[in-house]
């Protein structure tokens, strides 16, 4: 079972940090961080995202986070799930402002073919068990100016200034409601993850190693993370970074 402190319960609020993820991942090797512990900071020097790209945010207007989870019994198998968590919940908290906002494979949040959110789960394993999680998300607020990047945020898709306490809280919420259905009721996670899916059911282009780029349908996430896609009449299953939607 998973210990019994709330999400949310110690927040450590920072003006700067490398990277939210690492400072993390500095105190747990220091023993100096409890189950459910976020920390939040106002701006990253050196913020990480996935494939190793970097994450930009200007100072003070997004919500730049890392949450501390561990494990008693959660398996390296189920790693999946973790995503599955983590973006259901906020996609959720997303919605309350933006009812077009889609979970777009494994776990980046679009809202209208633009990114407003992503997120780097980091884990340390145990044997064949998963110990610990750090997860970091990148919610994009106040931001209005992206540059190149293909990218949007709350204010920019509602037009209004948010208060990013009250998002904050809110997602804390969703963390800690979603994370009993984690631990007891995946297949209710698994349907709600499917209900959000961008693109399910549409026409889109990938690419992939082996196949190059090709035409297919986005059918399913199935209860191992794999994306299943129609190509040609054909179900196929990914893998995670086996495969990239591009249109
Ligand atoms: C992505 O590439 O989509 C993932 C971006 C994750 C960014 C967040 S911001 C808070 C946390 N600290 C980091 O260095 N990265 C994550």
């Amino acid at each position: 079972m998973i210990k019994n402190t709330k999400i949310g319960s110690v927040i450590t609020y920072l003006d700067w940090v490398n990277s939210t993820n690492n400072y993390v991942a500095n105190l747990v090797q220091e023993g100096k961080i409890v189950h459910g512990q976020v920390i939040m900071s106002d701006y990253q020097g050196e913020g990480r995202g996935q494939r190793g790209s970097n994450w930009y945010s200007e100072p003070g207007k997004n919500l730049l986070l890392s949450v501390f989870l561990e494990f008693d019994n959660l398996s390296v198998s189920e790693q999946a799930w973790l995503l599955k968590y983590t973006a259901v919940s906020i996609l959720t908290v997303i919605q309350n402002h933006i009812k077009t906002a889609k979970i777009k494979w494994p776990n980046d949040i679009f809202v209208n073919d633009k990114k407003i959110c992503g997120i780097l789960i980091e884990n340390q394993f145990l044997g064949s068990k998963i110990k610990n999680a750090i997860i970091g998300v990148g919610l994009n607020v106040n931001q209005e100016n992206f540059g190149q990047l293909n990218a949007t945020s709350l204010k920019n898709e509602c037009n209004q200034d948010f208060n990013r306490i009250e998002i904050l809280e809110s997602l804390i919420n969703s963390l800690n409601f979603n994370l009993d259905l984690l631990l007891t009721n995946k297949m209710e996670l698994q349907h709600l993850y499917r209900s959000f899916l961008y693109r399910i059911g549409a026409k889109s282009t990938f690419y992939n190693l082996k196949m190059g780029e090709f035409l297919g349908t986005i059918i399913d996430v199935n209860l191992e993370g794999r994306l299943v896609v129609q190509v040609n009449g054909e179900l196929m299953e990914f893998e995670l970074k086996e495969i990239q939607l591009i249109d």
